[in-house]
């Protein structure tokens, strides 16, 4: 399962890069405005320190405003990624470039149906918002499940992107149905690598170690 970090804040991702665990990342824009930037510098700077695909989002509604800000977009990077909403002309467009073998993910998906009219449109990525799903009391990873279910019945490509994560369960629960893609919040993959078990059994080696006197590097 390829992890995605789902932010726009240059800040956040550099560590993370680092750590070898980051595949791409999704942008959206509200993280354009919370990051304060120009979405065009700050996009390429984003494009720049990561090797996957790199999602930048329209902000037309309509087809030909779309496929014009796609082409702006594009022009960005190899590794963008168009994402245009879950909409007629959202998906119009996604056919439109996808048939050009671009690189489509789309977005604001909250039901199976939605996600299948998306694989039909040849999209690369669907994104279902688990998070958003549970804020309104359904059920976001059985939204998960069900287009697992329809896009192997087909043999469908385009890979499940579980967005809207907000803790630790939606990663578990992604990484058993067998998600293609999650997208997190910094503070999310943060949490992953954290046990308490660990803290003290780390602490506890490194007391014993102190007592042997012994040292490996020198
Ligand atoms: C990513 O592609 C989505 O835009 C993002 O995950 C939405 O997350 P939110 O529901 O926490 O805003």
């Amino acid at each position: 399962m390829k992890f995605f970090m789902d932010t726009a804040e240059i800040d956040e991702i550099r560590p993370l890069v680092e750590t070898g665990l980051v595949d791409g990342v999704t942008t959206n824009p509200s993280l354009i405005m919370q990051s304060g930037r120009d979405i065009f510098e700050v996009t390429k700077e984003i494009c720049d320190l990561v090797d996957g695909p790199v999602s930048a989002e329209v902000a037309a509604t309509d087809y030909e405003t779309m496929v014009r800000e796609a082409a702006a977009l594009y022009d960005i990077a190899d590794n963008v990624c168009l994402k245009v909403p879950l909409t007629k002309d959202g998906l119009k467009t996604c056919k439109y470039f996808t048939d050009q073998k671009k690189m489509v993910n789309v977005t604001l998906c909250f039901s199976a149906t939605q996600a299948l009219l998306a694989a039909k449109a040849g999209a690369t990525f669907i994104s279902p918002f688990v998070g958003r799903l549970d804020d309104i009391a359904h059920d976001g990873m059985s939204l998960i499940q069900d287009i697992r279910i329809i896009y192997d019945n087909y043999d469908f490509n385009t890979q499940i992107l579980v967005a809207s994560t907000r803790h630790n369960m939606h990663i578990l629960d992604s990484a058993l149905i067998g998600a293609d893609v999650v997208t997190l919040p910094p503070k999310v993959l943060h949490q992953l690598f954290k046990h308490p078990l660990t803290d003290t059994g780390l602490a506890a080696f490194l007391e014993d170690w102190q007592k042997t006197g012994q040292s490996i590097a020198d």
